[in-house]
């Protein structure tokens, strides 16, 4: 799809469809609906008089303008109570215009983004806008050969801006759309069955978004783990036979010597459980159990894009956990390249173990700071659901700028006590730590285990289990792979470091 930003207004543009936001209980017309509704002959108030449309939270309606103006169609969409409104809600109500236009199978629509509430920047509603097309209109095609309703696409979304905000809004559309694509491509191989996206695929996807891009892609393979000592990596995958891999992505936006932020990815690409096998049960939704390492990459890739002057590290530790006759077993003692000891107590509690040694492997680019993103615990989503993403870490300065990252993109985080209770749960026999404290408290003694290889730098550990895949869909985010942590760690990184260049 195609984003247009035109100088020019909306009654008097020639469109298919022409996207007009209200909100819930308002009658008064204001922004860009008081001259569609005048040029129209009223029809956005015999809408609303009818008591055909309330504004609630992303209803729609559509009303045909016939031979009134070279608008062809009003979509009129509900943004909630004017006092609930932020950028999230934008999101949602474009996503499900662009939906229902899609659904008419028109090929273009546009908006004005003359919205009569001005607490936030233009350019920020600008993005949302934006994004709630994109991230809405997604679909996960690759695999489907029969066609029909769902290959449809819309071409064009075109925004009309005047001469004084025209710039503002096309560098913000420009934005958003490497954001959204950046959040499609993880979607993309969150979802890809994991016959199709082994570690040494997920390799190849970090390859490519290196090519011709300001971004530098190393892959350390087995026999180069085995000899820096990475053990625990090395462990889990030792029941596949197919090889692992650490992924290392190295963009250079700041200065040269400045140090980076090490951003670090669960790269599981298809989780049995191993020895200490699953249920059959759902097994088949552990092919996504490489989400946090998909949104690292994606988000280093949307970083360079847009010339974020700032340092990433990237860091993908890449593997299945299977079954295999060589499979580490409970009872086994692996030795962490940062030269603990971990003794096994479920071969399922994989995550932490390629984590432990991607965490101190991250430590050598000395970083200012670390974060984590793991579909690491069903206890996350036991506590939290799947609308919010667990934090808990040791920077607090990074748990508060995440946090707030979290309220503007909509990816909500919530922190977990990391208490020193907690890290006595996780004491080893036989060795330094087991690999699981038990059920009770389960998202947080596996926080409380990955500390011990962050060597100290400032950490977050965001446990993403439950909002990476939607067994229900959202106004902007499809069935299935949401492509969470992608929009956070971006509007984090801007939000720290500048916006860069565009
Ligand atoms: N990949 C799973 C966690 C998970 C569960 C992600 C549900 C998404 C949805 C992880 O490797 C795992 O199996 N965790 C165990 C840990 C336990 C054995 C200590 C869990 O949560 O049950
Ligand atoms: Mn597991
Ligand atoms: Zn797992």
């Amino acid at each position: 799809m195609k984003i247009h930003v035109r100088k020019g207004s909306l009654p008097g543009y020639t469109t298919e469809a022409a996207v007009v936001t209200l909100f819930e209980g308002e009658t008064a017309l204001a922004g860009v609906a008081a001259p569609l509704d005048e040029k129209s002959g009223g029809l956005i108030g015999e809408l609303l008089r009818r008591g055909d449309f309330t504004g609630r939270k992303n209803e729609t309606a559509v009303l045909y303008t016939r031979d009134h103006f070279p608008v062809e169609r009003i979509i009129v969409v509900g943004l909630g109570k004017r006092s609930d409104f932020t950028p999230d809600r934008l999101r949602g109500a474009f996503a499900r215009a662009a939906q229902k236009i899609r659904s008419l199978n028109i090929s273009g629509f546009s908006t004005s983004l003359d919205i009569p509430c001005m607490d936030y920047p233009l350019e920020r509603m600008a993005e949302a806008a934006v994004e709630g097309v994109l991230l809405g209109l997604y679909q996960f095609l690759p695999f489907k050969t029969v066609d029909g309703e769902q290959g449809r696409e819309v071409a064009q979304f075109t925004i009309l801006a005047e001469e004084g905000t025209y710039k503002a809004i096309r560098s913000a559309a420009k934005t958003a759309e490497i954001i959204s694509a950046a959040t499609a491509f993880a979607r993309d191989i969150v979802s890809a069955p994991a016959n199709e996206m082994t570690p040494s695929d997920l390799a190849g996807e970090a390859r490519k978004i290196a090519k011709g891009k300001n971004i530098r892609c190393t892959v350390l393979d087995a026999a180069r783990m085995k000899e820096i000592g990475m053990n625990a990596l090395l462990g889990v995958a030792r029941g596949s036979d197919e090889p692992p891999c650490l992924i290392i992505l190295e963009y250079q936006g700041g200065k040269k010597s400045g140090p980076p932020i090490a951003l670090v990815g669960k790269g599981i690409t298809f989780d049995s459980g191993g020895i200490s096998i699953k249920p059959s049960e759902k097994m088949d939704q552990m092919k996504t159990d490489m989400a946090g390492g998909a949104a690292v990459i994606a988000a280093v890739r949307a970083a360079a894009e847009l010339g974020l002057p700032v340092n990433l590290v990237g860091i993908v530790p890449a593997t299945e956990n299977l079954p295999g006759g060589k499979a580490y077993k409970p009872g086994d003692i692996l030795k962490s390249l940062s030269g603990q000891t971990i003794e096994i107590v479920t071969t399922d509690a994989e995550g932490r173990l390629i984590l432990a040694d991607a965490l101190t492997y991250a430590g050598r680019f000395k970083p200012s700071a670390i974060i984590d993103l793991a579909t690491l615990t069903g206890a996350c989503v036991v506590a939290l659901g799947d609308h919010v993403i667990g934090m808990m870490g040791t920077g607090n300065d990074l748990k508060r700028e995440i946090h707030e990252a979290g309220e503007l993109t909509g990816e909500k985080v919530w922190e977990l006590p990391l208490w020193e209770e907690y890290h006595e749960l996780i004491e080893g026999d036989a060795a330094d730590y087991k690999n699981s404290g038990g059920r009770a408290g389960g998202a947080i003694t596996a926080a409380a285990f990955l500390s011990k290889f962050t060597g100290g730098i400032p950490w977050v550990h965001l446990d993403i289990a439950g909002p990476a895949w939607l067994a229900k869909e959202r106004p902007y985010i499809p069935k299935g792979a949401s492509g969470v942590g992608v929009r956070l760690l971006l509007q984090f990184l801007r939000n720290r470091f500048g916006t860069g260049k565009k």
